[in-house]
């Protein structure tokens, strides 16, 4: 079974190729021009998408020595992510799956997270805890099978992702925010600042929007102070405010550890690219005994690879989609337990 994935759903195009379960490439364009205006500018992604879907398609063909004659089954995101955008790879890979006689497979975005550590040689094993940090989501998953999984938490305002991203921009750094607040942080002191963590009332639930706000108000202060908002003082914000929502995330992950019986536990999305979480978490499995897996970086913002991987996963277990399936702008999962 060989499968030709497509994700548009944000402001990367990116191609998969997948065949039997392995790898055989995952070709990513970011749309880097978003930095000008400090975040994706929803319509400039669209057209993005439409300039290189084909050009990637044919690169990843060119690359892997293969054509569509191989591929059995197109795969392309269907949601949840910004409209316009997931409209163009979806759209174009259901007219290729119908010129091309193929099977086509619509992919939940954050089940392609989800499994997107399937992608590593060591897999995981079910039932295993995951945690979804992307810039849209922040989300505890109790995974019993590739069809059946449980949402056991999430934020109940920003995203973690949406987090890096805010502070970032309030301290000057560049979008996407989140790599950059690890760089400032990586030469700061963590233990100058108290950030505090908001306590949410749902068990496994998160909060992130205060911890913003204590940012800001800091900022602030220090300004009205006289204080200049060097790169000193950023590095130190920085890294108290990565230490702050890095407990938190791993506070909530420990909690459910001690409740869901889990041989594993992964860390997925493109905030699991951050090194200071990815040795938290790594830690956090170590105590309890558990294998964690966390894809390589590569796999962690979004992918075709990880898309391709879900729509193997998905005709593994025995389902089939029709062509009539439309694409959807926000999260949900036939699949999902509540
Ligand atoms: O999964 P993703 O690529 O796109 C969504 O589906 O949202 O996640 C993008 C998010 C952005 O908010 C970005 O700042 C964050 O992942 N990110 C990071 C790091 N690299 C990317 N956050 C913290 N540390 C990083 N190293
Ligand atoms: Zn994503």
């Amino acid at each position: 079974m060989t499968i030709l994935s497509i994700e548009t759903s944000c402001d990367e195009t990116s191609i998969g190729i997948l065949a039997d379960g392995k790898l055989i490439s995952n070709n990513v364009f970011s749309q880097d021009f978003h930095k000008r205006y400090g975040g994706v500018v929803p319509e400039l992604s669209s057209r993005a998408h439409i300039q290189r879907v084909l050009p990637l398609i044919k690169d990843s063909f060119s690359k892997s020595g293969l054509t569509y004659n191989d591929i059995d089954i197109i795969a392309a995101t269907a949601g949840p992510g910004l409209i316009g955008a997931l409209m163009v790879g979806f759209t174009f890979a259901k007219g290729l799956a119908l010129a091309q006689n193929k099977e086509f497979v619509p992919v939940n975005h954050i089940e392609g997270h989800l499994f997107s550590g399937f992608l590593m040689e060591e897999q995981p094993q079910f039932p295993f805890l995951c945690l979804v940090v992307s810039g849209g989501h922040t989300l505890l998953f109790y995974v019993e099978s590739f069809i059946k999984f449980t949402l056991v938490g999430s934020t109940i305002d920003d995203a973690a992702g949406e987090a890096f991203d805010k502070v970032a921009k309030l301290l000057g750094l560049e979008y996407p925010g989140g790599p950059n607040i690890q760089k400032y942080a990586a030469k700061g002191d963590a233990s100058k600042i108290d950030f505090p963590i908001a306590q949410v009332k749902g068990k496994f639930d998160y909060s992130f929007s205060g911890l913003k706000t204590s940012v800001l108000r800091y900022v602030q202060k220090q300004k009205a102070d006289g204080a200049e908002l060097d790169e000193q003082l950023k590095a130190d914000i920085a890294a108290a405010f990565q230490e702050s929502l890095v407990s938190a995330l791993l506070k909530k992950a420990e909690k459910a550890l001690k409740e869901y019986p889990v041989k594993s536990m992964c860390l997925v999305g493109g905030v699991a690219a951050n090194s200071y979480l990815r040795e938290r978490y790594r830690t956090l499995g170590q105590k309890y005994n558990k294998q964690v897996v966390i894809p390589d970086i590569q796999f962690c913002g979004d992918n075709g690879a990880m898309i391709a991987f879900r729509a193997y996963s998905l005709k593994l277990s025995g389902q089939s989609f029709p062509l009539e399936y439309e694409a959807y702008p926000s999260f949900k999962s036939d699949y999902l337990v509540l």
